[in-house]
């Protein structure tokens, strides 16, 4: 029996891949939004025996995550989850930080969460279920240069996610944010290879994250368990920040 669809973005490859196949695991049908093709992950979930629906979508795009709500909604069961994960993090130093890079940014890493949460949750309402999972970082509490737009745009996803908490608890959708530390991806190693070197060294748990370390906390915050946590961030970096 299907437990409904998650919708996760970015779940092509890297930290989405994962939660993909955990949230078909725990059976979830699945839905992935990339601006990449997404066949390696249907794969992975059409082999768990659960379906899969996959569309090329910009999420900086108002008409394509619209227009990809409609598509799921004929492709699969009603959305319970969306996983805001598609996101970008290029390693530049504020003055080579120009406009159109801030912007580009923000575009993908926030406004991607506000027109997915546009998209997907008038369903959820209607249906009074709901679970929106934002992914932020651990950046956000540690000392780390030549990440500015980026640290503002998962700063901008932590405030997106206590607003959608507030204004839609009386809904039954909750929404919280995952905030991983530096983890093991082909897009985090090709941005910055040498970071691998020292930083896990840091953590409490002094080994580098991998992704599968993280998929639990997103099975949680997409369970029927988590019912009553919302507007909460989970920072899931091996305890190198506290919150
Ligand atoms: N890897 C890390 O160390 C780390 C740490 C903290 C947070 N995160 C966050 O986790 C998420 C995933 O990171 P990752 O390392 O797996 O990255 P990744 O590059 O492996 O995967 C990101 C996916 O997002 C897709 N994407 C990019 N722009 C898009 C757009 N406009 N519309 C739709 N899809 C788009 C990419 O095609 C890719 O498949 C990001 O939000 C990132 O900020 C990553």
């Amino acid at each position: 029996m299907s437990k409904g669809t998650a919708v996760i973005t970015g779940a092509a490859n890297g930290i989405g891949q994962a939660y993909a196949q955990r949230l078909a695991a725990d059976g979830f049908d699945i839905a992935v939004a990339d601006v990449v093709d997404a066949s390696t992950t249907r794969g992975l979930i059409e082999a768990t025996g659960r379906r899969f629906f996959s569309a090329l979508v910009d999420v900086t795009s108002p008409e394509s995550t619209l227009q990809f709500a409609a598509d799921v909604a004929a492709n699969l069961p009603p959305v319970v989850a969306l996983v805001n994960n598609a996101g970008i993090y290029p390693w530049k130093s504020f003055a080579d930080t120009d406009y159109a890079l801030w912007r580009k940014v923000l575009g993908v890493n926030l406004d991607g969460a506000f027109l997915m949460s546009k998209a997907f949750i008038p369903g959820m309402k209607e249906r009074k279920l709901g679970r929106i999972v934002n992914v932020a970082s651990s950046t956000l509490w540690l000392n780390v240069p030549d990440m500015s737009a980026y640290i503002a745009s998962k700063g901008g996803v932590i405030g997106l996610t206590r607003a959608l908490a507030s204004e839609f608890g009386a809904s039954g959708i909750t929404a919280n944010v995952i905030a991983p530390g530096l983890t093991n991806t082909k897009s985090m190693r090709s941005t910055n290879e040498e970071i691998f070197e020292f930083l896990p060294k840091l953590q409490a748990i002094p080994r580098t994250l991998e992704p599968t370390d993280l998929v639990g906390v997103v099975s949680f915050l997409c369970s029927p368990d988590s019912a009553f946590v919302t507007g909460q961030t989970v920072v899931a970096d091996g305890g190198q920040a506290r919150l």
